[in-house]
């Protein structure tokens, strides 16, 4: 039977009170992939022509992790970032993020970050990757895109850690 979203929301905030933190990541990251690859729930959750934007599909009351749907613009690469305390799990439902992850080489207390790109994948159409907290990552979609978001709380009441002109990005070589 195909899988929901108030299935994944339900086995969610369960396993989120059941496992360590990056067992729990893994598993609900597994469940995303399937509710991705419910042709329903995506039908039901965008449409083509929903503007670039997000929208709060669902907020736990228990846990506090939320459930964010994102139509992503075309021909757009966003800067690295992490969410600071929080976990973010990243899936897409339609073409593909391409995702760079980041790892600072130079001390915390120093003012501008040195960057250096540790690992680039595309998470195409059912794919999912969790980012624990603190991990640096940035997001680029050369086409439009649909993505669900999960996140471990209210992302806007953080402070989020974004990098900025200043800092310098190494490429891997
Ligand atoms: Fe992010």
């Amino acid at each position: 039977m195909a899988y929901t979203l108030a299935q994944f929301c339900t086995d969610g905030r369960a396993i989120l009170k059941a496992e360590p933190l990056p067992n729990a990541l893994a598993r609900i990251a597994e469940r995303l992939g399937r509710l991705l690859s419910n042709p329903a729930f995506v039908a039901e959750t965008f449409s083509d022509d929903m503007p670039p934007g997000r929208r709060v599909l669902y907020r736990d009351a228990e846990t506090g992790f939320h459930v964010l749907a994102h139509v992503q613009e075309g021909n757009k690469a966003g800067k690295p970032h992490s969410h600071g305390s929080s976990w973010a799990i990243y899936g897409n439902a339609r073409e593909y993020t391409d995702m760079v992850e980041w790892r600072r080489t130079n001390p915390d207390n120093e003012e501008h970050a040195v960057l250096q790109a540790v690992s680039r994948y595309r998470l195409g159409p059912g794919e999912t990757k969790a980012y624990g907290p603190g991990v640096i990552h940035s997001t680029a979609h050369p086409k439009k895109a649909w993505v669900i978001r999960v996140t471990g709380t209210d992302l806007d009441a953080l402070p989020r850690y974004r990098f900025g002109k200043e800092d310098r990005l190494l490429e891997k070589t």
